[in-house]
């Protein structure tokens, strides 16, 4: 069964463990695993800017995911999301995850549209962000070579 677990400042600290995953494995598929200006995450929640929630499967701590919008008048928001435990990879959590994330925060954060972007190599989560619903919207190569998808969710 899976559930959110809002982050907050009282339990901030178990995110520590996932730092040690993204610099062993994590950062072959990602860049970041904070939403931007994390350091001021409650303001940013408190905003309306920021939905961030841990992944809690089978009575475990297995990632986490996050919906953060630049400015309030927008009705953009970006998605991140990443299940530290490999084992959980590839079992239709993390379409249930972003399909029901999305939906259970589209209203309070008044959104319109869901983007991302996802290195081109990255199959699996193409594939996962597909059968979400997402489509590619435009394809380029970052200064340093990689090559990176941004995607598109209209709602
Ligand atoms: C990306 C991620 C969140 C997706 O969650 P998930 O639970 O593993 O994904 P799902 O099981 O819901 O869907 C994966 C799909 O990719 C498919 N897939 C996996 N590897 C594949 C491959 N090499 N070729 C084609 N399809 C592949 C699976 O079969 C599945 O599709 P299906 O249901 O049609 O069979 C998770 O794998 C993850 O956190 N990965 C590591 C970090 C990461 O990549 N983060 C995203 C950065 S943008």
């Amino acid at each position: 069964m899976l559930d959110f677990v809002e982050i907050n400042k009282d339990n901030i600290h178990w995110y520590c463990k996932f730092e040690k995953i993204f610099e062993e494995e994590l950062n072959i598929f990602q860049s970041r695993i904070y939403p931007h200006n994390s350091d001021f995450f409650v303001p940013l929640i408190e905003k309306g800017l920021l939905k961030w929630s841990y992944l809690f499967y089978g009575g475990k701590i297995i990632g986490a995911i996050w919906l953060e919008k630049e400015h309030t008048c927008l009705r953009t928001a970006k998605l991140g999301i990443f299940i530290a435990d490999k084992e959980m990879r590839n079992k239709g959590i993390g379409t249930k995850a972003i399909s029901r994330y999305i939906n259970e925060n589209r209203k309070a954060m008044k959104l319109t549209e869901v983007t991302l972007n996802v290195r081109t190599e990255n199959i699996r989560a193409i594939r996962c962000y597909e059968k979400c619903g997402f489509v590619c919207e435009q394809r380029y190569e970052k200064a340093n070579g990689t090559r990176v998808m941004s995607m598109i969710k209209s709602l």
